[in-house]
C-alpha cells in the first residue's frame, strides 16, 4: 500500500484504538482522551458556581463554539450552524418554516436510500399540504440522478436527499441537484450525516440552502448534538414554528407574545442546549479539523479501494459504489450471516456493524492504520472461508 498521507494519525488520543480495531466510524466514532477532560471541567464548574464566575452564562457561549467548529467542517462560514438535539429535530425545524397549505410549491422530493427518519418526517408534513415525491432506487443500492432532476419543478418547494447513503455508501452529486433546484426557484436540503467529516463538503461554494447532520459518526463526538446549516442569505427570512425562546432576538428581555427572531443561525434554535453534551464534543470536532478534511478524504478514497479491491479479490459480493467520485467512507459487504459475522468479528476485536439487506458496512477513519485494517479484513476472510 501507499505511504499514508496523514503523517500524525493521533491513535494516542483515542485510548479505544489499544483494544481492537475499530471500523465503525458511519455509526459511533470513538471517544478521544480529551472528552475526560471536558467532562471533570464541566462538573467542576457547576460545583464551583457559587465561587466563581456564573457559570451558566458560558451555556450561551458553548452552541456558538460548537457550531462554528462544524461549519468549518462543512466548508460554511461562522455563524450559519445552529446546534440541535439531533439530526430528525434539525430536519423537523426546517419542515416547520414551510407552508404547503397555501400557495403553488406543495412538493418535496426525497430519494429511496435516505435515513428512514428523513421520511417519517417529510411524510408527516402530508397533513399540512405537502404532496411527497420519493425517488425511488431500483437496485436499493444507487440512487440516479436524471430521475431526481426529472422531479424538480416549479410546484417543488423543496428537494432533501442523503448526499451519501447509509446502506450503500452511494454518493450523489449535489451540483447538478442544487443548480436544476435554484433553476426553478426550490431549496435543498442534504443530509450530510454520513458525508461530514469523511468527505470534503462545501456549503458555500455547492451554494446548498439546508445541511443537517450530527456528532456521534465521523465527527468523533458521541451522541451530543445535531446540527443545521441554513445559506445565511435564505436564513435572514425563515420563520420556523419549531422553535423557543433561545430563537428570540433579545431572550434574556424575557418577552412575551410572539417571537421576535434572532438574525443568525440562533433563529433555528429552541430550548436551553445540551451542555454536557456538547462540552463532550468539541475534542473529537477540534482533533478532525487539525487533521484537515482534504487529507482525510483523500486517505479514506485510498482506503475504501483497497477494501474493495480485497473483497473482489476473494469474489465476495460489495454493495457499494466502485466508483470513488459515487462512494462514501463506508464499504458495505454482503456476506451470507451478516449479523452472526458481526459477532465472530467483534469476539476477535474487530468492530463493525451490518445492515439487512447489504452486509457487513466497514469504515476506516483517519486513526486507522493501513496494517490494521489489513488485519481486519485478513480476520474476515478466515471466518467466511
Ligand atoms: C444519514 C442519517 N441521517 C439521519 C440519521 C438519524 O440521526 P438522528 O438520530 O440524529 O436523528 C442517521 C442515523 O444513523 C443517519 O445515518
Amino acid at each position: 500500500m501507499a505511504e499514508a498521507p496523514i503523517r500524525d494519525r493521533r491513535r494516542d488520543e483515542f485510548p479505544a484504538l489499544a483494544r481492537g480495531i475499530h471500523l465503525l466510524s458511519h455509526s459511533l466514532g470513538p471517544v478521544p482522551r480529551a472528552a475526560h477532560e471536558s467532562v471533570r471541567t464541566y462538573l467542576e464548574r457547576w460545583e464551583n458556581q457559587i465561587a466563581e464566575e456564573p457559570w451558566s452564562t458560558s451555556w450561551w457561549d458553548l452552541p456558538t463554539e460548537v457550531g462554528d467548529r462544524i461549519a468549518r467542517i462543512l466548508g460554511a462560514p461562522p455563524g450559519s450552524v445552529q446546534v440541535q438535539p439531533n439530526t430528525s429535530v434539525a430536519l423537523s425545524v426546517v419542515a416547520s418554516c414551510f407552508d404547503f397549505a397555501s400557495g403553488s410549491r406543495r412538493k418535496v422530493v426525497t430519494g429511496g436510500l435516505d435515513f428512514p427518519t428523513t421520511g417519517y418526517i417529510w411524510e408527516a408534513q402530508r397533513s399540512l399540504g405537502a404532496d411527497v415525491t420519493v425517488i425511488p432506487s431500483q437496485d436499493g443500492l444507487t440512487l440516479p440522478l436524471e430521475p431526481i432532476l426529472g422531479a424538480i419543478d416549479e410546484r417543488t418547494a423543496m428537494v432533501a436527499l442523503s448526499h451519501v447513503s447509509y446502506r450503500s455508501s452511494h454518493r450523489l452529486d449535489p451540483r447538478p441537484i442544487i443548480e436544476r433546484a435554484h433553476e426553478v426557484g426550490a431549496l435543498v436540503l442534504l443530509d450530510v450525516y454520513q458525508s461530514a467529516g469523511i468527505l470534503e463538503i462545501d456549503a458555500a461554494g455547492w451554494e446548498v440552502d439546508f445541511l443537517v447532520g450530527g456528532t456521534i459518526k465521523w465527527l468523533c463526538g458521541g451522541p451530543a448534538c445535531g446540527y443545521l446549516y441554513v445559506r445565511p442569505d435564505l436564513a435572514r427570512g425563515l420563520q420556523p414554528r419549531l422553535t423557543g425562546w433561545f430563537a428570540h432576538a433579545d431572550p434574556f428581555e424575557f418577552e412575551s407574545g410572539a417571537t421576535r427572531y434572532a438574525a443568525g443561525a440562533r433563529r433555528f434554535a429552541q430550548g436551553t442546549p445540551p451542555i454536557p453534551a456538547l462540552a463532550v464534543c468539541l475534542p473529537g470536532l477540534a482533533i478532525l479539523s487539525e487533521a484537515g478534511l482534504p487529507a482525510i478524504a483523500a486517505e479514506s478514497r485510498r482506503r475504501t479501494r483497497r477494501i474493495i479491491e480485497f473483497a473482489l479479490e476473494r469474489g465476495w459480493r460489495v454493495n457499494s459504489p466502485l466508483r470513488d467520485e459515487a462512494r462514501g467512507g463506508c464499504v458495505m459487504i454482503g456476506v451470507p450471516q451478516p449479523g452472526a459475522t458481526v459477532e465472530r468479528l467483534r469476539a476477535r476485536r474487530v468492530l463493525c456493524d451490518w445492515r439487512p439487506g447489504v452486509g457487513l458496512r466497514l469504515s476506516a477513519h483517519f486513526f486507522n492504520s493501513d496494517e490494521e485494517i489489513l488485519e481486519a479484513l485478513e480476520i474476515l476472510a478466515g471466518i467466511l472461508a
